[in-house]
């Protein structure tokens, strides 16, 4: 998960390149470099360890950035070698430099092959064995599309490759397998992306490259080969998303902006799914027929997006009274897992391009299942290859830790699960209409109001932003919600933070409470309040702080809290909407007392596009 950009045009390159890698700086911010022409069209490789910052220092030094018309950028989440100048990329000889998103699984025999041959190494990348392959045919064939197209034959993993040519000035030579590559073109030039942000300030003109394609990018235009050379002709496609999406606007984090986004991604996610004031998925090849055909049911993903299938589960099997199983993508796939045409499986990806999940996708289909994936990123390699796509419409999120994207994912889930209990008769179509409009309409207000009171949540996070450790416990729904909310609160505030069900802390972990231990305890369920309550008990026995959330006007006894945190009262169904936002406040509101870095956390990236 590193970010690629390239620009060739009429105007400065070096600016552009900036600019495209501080968007992607989500996708990794170890190190950073670019690779650019010279007026005189010599190629010059600069980089440098840490942040951008540290690379557009370096450049003053050098001249040609400010007179360079063509160059590829790389910003690093780095898998092989640690963060240093040698191992940024780009990584090549004076022939040629290369960036690269991925990994070159057979590396080490390439680089034996390659100092066989004469090469010598300076890194400890994988990259650079890719680089000095490309260098390798260039050498034998003289010509830089059939160099890149013979070399990649010899690779084996997963690369998003930009490379340009001392000898083709102005010139940007793109492909990728398994990790995502745009390329657009704006009014003075072209660009080459790994995401559709890093150009959106220049242009809305885009088109994917697809697996195996080879793009060649020039001042004038765009053409894309496919492996066998043939020229493929493709239309670019207009933006979905504009670039105020991609900018903090008034806030002073990515974070806290797409949190409060959250009540408008909802209602635009929901809002195409609903035909007739019911959620309707023939789109996706989904009728009720065939819902009730499927004989299992699986939600495979990551992170984030596999706690919003934890609380899929528990809502299909509430309403549906389906079993629905819940898979971690990166186990799922090796695990040779039980399924035919009879099973359907659902791939819940933000990127669509996390690699576990995409493989996940790939062996489900191979197995003859139907697959769905729920997908944010428009043209993703989940939207393209599954067999049916719902879109979440939550706009690019670029904030590592994932908000509004698990909002608009439990929205699916929940549509999903209440069409899948009409298709079993489990549910009338008055009472799927009535759960569909509270969904598209209540919800976005109870988050509303969350968000109008969040100096609350800043309060709580500064009285218990000294933990070492902190507990999230809850029944049912509110268990399924604690998996996330101990994420978020350990991803960017590294405060030690565990899920429990609130009956299981007794069963061991109670040991790890102690005094200033703060339990965040969700109970936005009525009918599993007492017991919910008796449990909190047990930890304020012991010196454990409580913060207790809970619906306004549920009546709780004062010894079971240390503090408290209402929800709007709403159908106990809908309460972990309101209960997500301040997890995620919670968590903001820490990171920042602690002066964390908030929307680009310690040793994590966002698009995880490696194993
Ligand atoms: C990374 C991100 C998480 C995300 C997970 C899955 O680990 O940091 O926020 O939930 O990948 O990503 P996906 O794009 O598949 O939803």
């Amino acid at each position: 998960m590193c970010g690629i950009i390239g620009y060739t045009g009429s105007e400065n390159a070096v600016p552009r390149l900036l600019e495209g890698l501080r968007t992607l700086e989500y996708r990794g911010y170890d190190s950073a470099g670019i690779a650019i022409f010279s007026e005189k069209n010599s190629l010059t490789g600069i980089k440098s360890k840490g942040r951008i910052e540290n690379l557009e220092a370096k450049l003053s030094y050098f001249p040609d950035a400010s007179v360079s018309h063509c160059g590829i950028g790389h910003t690093r989440w780095a898998t092989h070698g640690e963060p240093s100048d040698i191992n940024s990329h780009p990584h090549g000889t004076p022939r040629v430099y290369i960036v690269h998103n991925g990994i070159i699984e057979n590396y080490a025999e390439l680089k034996d092959f390659l100092i066989s041959q004469g090469y010598t190494f300076s890194s400890q990348t994988d990259t650079e064995a890719a680089a000095l392959m490309i260098d390798y045919c260039y050498n034998l064939t003289q010509n830089p599309a059939d160099a890149i197209l013979s070399a990649v034959k010899r690779f084996k993993g997963s690369y998003a490759i930009g490379a340009v040519f001392s000898s083709e000035p102005g010139k940007i030579y793109a492909i990728r397998k398994d990790n995502p590559l745009i390329a657009a073109i704006s009014s003075d030039g072209c660009f080459i992306a790994s995401d559709l942000p890093a150009v959106l300030k220049y242009t809305d003109n885009y088109m994917r490259i697809d697996e195996g394609e080879l793009a060649v990018v020039e001042q004038s235009g765009i053409k894309i080969y496919s492996p066998d050379k043939t020229e493929v002709k493709r239309d670019f496609k207009k933006a979905e998303w504009d670039v105020s999406c991609a900018t903090k606007g008034e806030y002073p984090h990515f974070m806290l902006k797409e949190i409060h986004e959250e009540p408008t991604a909802l209602f635009q996610t929901l809002y195409p799914i609903i035909s007739d004031g019911m959620p309707n998925f023939d789109s996706a090849g989904l009728n009720d027929t065939r819902l009730k055909k499927f004989k299992k049911i699986y939600v495979v993903a990551c992170g984030t997006a596999m706690h919003a299938g934890l609380v899929g589960k528990f809502i299909a099997e509430k309403m549906a009274r389906v079993p629905l199983e819940v898979e971690i993508a990166s186990e799922f796939r090796y695990k040779n897992p039980i399924l035919d045409k009879t099973d359907m499986v659902i791939i819940i990806s933000q990127s669509g391009e996390t690699a576990d999940s995409l493989a996940a996708l790939r062996l489900a289909k191979q197995c003859g299942a139907y697959t769905l994936g729920v997908v944010n990123v428009p043209g993703s390699s989940v939207a393209r290859e599954a067999d049916g796509v719902i879109y979440t419409h939550a706009g690019p999120e670029i904030a590592v830790a994932s908000t509004k994207a698990y909002t608009v994912q439990l929205g699916i889930m929940y549509l999903f699960a209440f069409r899948l209990a009409y298709a079993h008769e489990k549910m009338d179509s008055s009472q799927l209409r009535k759960y569909t409009q509270e969904l598209i309409t209540s919800v976005p207000e109870l988050i509303h109001k969350i968000l109008d009171t969040q100096s609350e949540c800043a309060a709580i996070s500064k009285k218990y932003k000294n933990a070492h450790s902190a507990f999230f416990i809850g029944r049912g729904l509110d268990y399924a919600l604690s998996s996330e909310a101990a994420l978020k609160l350990k991803e960017i505030s590294y405060i030690h933070s565990e899920a429990y069900a609130a009956g299981e802390l007794k069963h061991g972990t109670l040991s790890l409470v102690c005094e200033d231990t703060p339990v965040f305890a969700f109970a936005g369920c009525a009918d599993l309040l007492d017991k919910t309550i008796s449990n909190l008990r047990e930890v304020r026995a012991r010196g454990g702080k409580v913060v207790l959330i809970c619906q306004q006007g549920f009546q709780v006894p004062s010894d079971s809290y240390d503090d408290i945190l209402y929800l709007p009262s709403c159908d106990q169904m809908f309460t972990i909407f309101p209960a997500a936002t301040i997890a995620q406040l919670i968590a903001y509101y820490t990171s920042l007392e602690l002066g964390r870095d908030i929307d680009r956390p310690r040793n994590l990236a966002k698009s995880v596009t490696v194993e």
